[in-house]
């Protein structure tokens, strides 16, 4: 049996969700597909900083109102190297700021609202293939959880799908994009314990890279440069704790028990197609960045507001120009992000093969960040977000 909507989502992450969210407000009805369970969704540990744009979408159209209340603004980071600490001021620089507020968190909110609306949330559900997307009738063809087959019928095929899509093979070429590997990883840890620092730390030592992040009062996360080889379960706490602390010189670290680890690999890519016909890539299946930036789901974010606007002169006036345009106007924005997640990342780490004059420049590449009123301000306007197209 062939069921019909007008936008068939494949992927409920923050890109698939928000997407369904913005169309139901325009009155467009949608299916949104995803292989994982709601526990599942709700509880992997992903980001945690929202740019002020994206908190704006997330309050403004109703899906979340956690974000403030629970959320904690941040005005500011700290960049240390050399063993000195660089505040960058977001408010006093660019009047703008972040939220620190888990992706898990804006998934359960995103899920509330659109249960509360009475949408069509299908999870458990795998999507196989997409078919039919140079026709005006594309399908998603999945499995349901007991094995059903399931047959979508859209004007649109939407792949929020994550690194892996199904739907950008539909694209052409599961492989096919713009693609670059780094020699490092992170190690993130969640641990039971009070802030170390109100803001977060973003450390680069002769030992390598850690960031200090947060949770909550009670619960905290932090990352350190790795191999991305490293096996999570080699180390006892006492030699992570001994690790972080030595990345952070200046700071003591308030210990507690790890009760989580994982080592998470740095990845750029661009995809060549963002659209082929009526198949549209947003989020990760789209792009990926490094974690250096805070990027990734607000870049997911950014797409889908310029998605909804395509999708709402698509659906609403059968106009095909704004659909014509996505690409080229997410492109845009995202190889800035691209850029800003590389140059961060690059800045910071220290890389296996960096030789002394490597890591001079380095430092004289922060130096002349911090020190520059102009430098600064870069850094924190691409940090808490470039402006929405809303
Ligand atoms: C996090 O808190 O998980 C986090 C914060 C900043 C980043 C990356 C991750 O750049």
């Amino acid at each position: 049996m062939t069921e019909r909507t007008s936008v068939a989502i494949v992927g409920a992450g923050p890109a698939g969700l928000l997407l369904a969210h913005l169309l139901d407000i325009a009155g467009i009805d949608s299916i949104v597909i995803d292989q994982r369970s709601r526990e599942e969704i709700e509880t992997t540990i992903r980001a945690g900083i929202l740019e002020q744009g994206t908190v704006e979408v997330l309050t403004d159209t109703g899906a979340s109102d956690r974000v403030r209340t629970v959320g904690q603004r941040h005005d500011g980071i700290e960049l240390r190297f050399d063993g000195e600490g660089h505040r960058i001021d977001f408010a006093a620089t660019v009047g703008r700021g972040v939220w620190l507020y888990p992706q898990h968190e804006v998934l359960k909110d995103l899920i509330a609202a659109r249960l509360a609306a009475g949408q069509d949330l299908r999870l458990g559900v795998t999507a196989d293939s997409v078919e039919g997307v140079d026709t005006d009738r594309p399908r998603v063809i999945a499995t349901g959880s007991d094995g059903e087959r399931i047959e979508i019928e859209a004007d649109v095929v939407v792949g929020a799908d994550g690194s892996r899509s199904v739907v950008r093979r539909a694209l052409g070429g599961s492989s096919s994009g713009h693609f670059r590997e780094y020699p490092f990883a992170w190690f993130g840890v969640l641990c039971e314990a009070p802030p170390s620092s109100e803001e977060l730390i973003y450390s680069s030592s002769p030992e390598g890279f850690a960031l200090i992040s947060q949770r909550s009062a009670t619960v905290q996360r932090m990352y350190f440069q790795c191999d991305p080889e490293e096996d999570p379960e080699r180390f006892s706490e006492r030699q992570l704790w001994d690790i972080l602390q030595a990345r952070v010189p200046g700071t003591t670290l308030k210990e507690g028990h790890i009760f989580q680890r994982d080592v998470l690999r740095f990845r750029s890519f661009v995809a060549h197609e963002l659209r082929r016909g009526r198949a549209v890539l947003v989020g990760d299946a789209a792009h990926t960045v490094p974690p250096t930036g805070a990027k990734g789901m607000n870049l997911a974010v950014a797409d889908v507001v310029l998605l909804a606007e395509a999708l709402r002169a698509l659906v609403r006036e059968k106009g095909e120009r704004l659909l014509d345009a996505y690409p080229e106007r997410a492109l845009s924005r995202i190889w800035k992000a691209q850029h800003f997640s590389w140059w961060m990342t690059s800045m910071l780490h220290t890389s296996p093969e960096a030789t002394d004059f490597d890591r001079r420049r380095q430092v004289g590449e922060l130096r002349s960040v911090v020190e520059s009123e102009h430098g600064r301000a870069y850094l924190a306007e691409a940090y808490t977000g470039w402006p929405l197209a809303r």
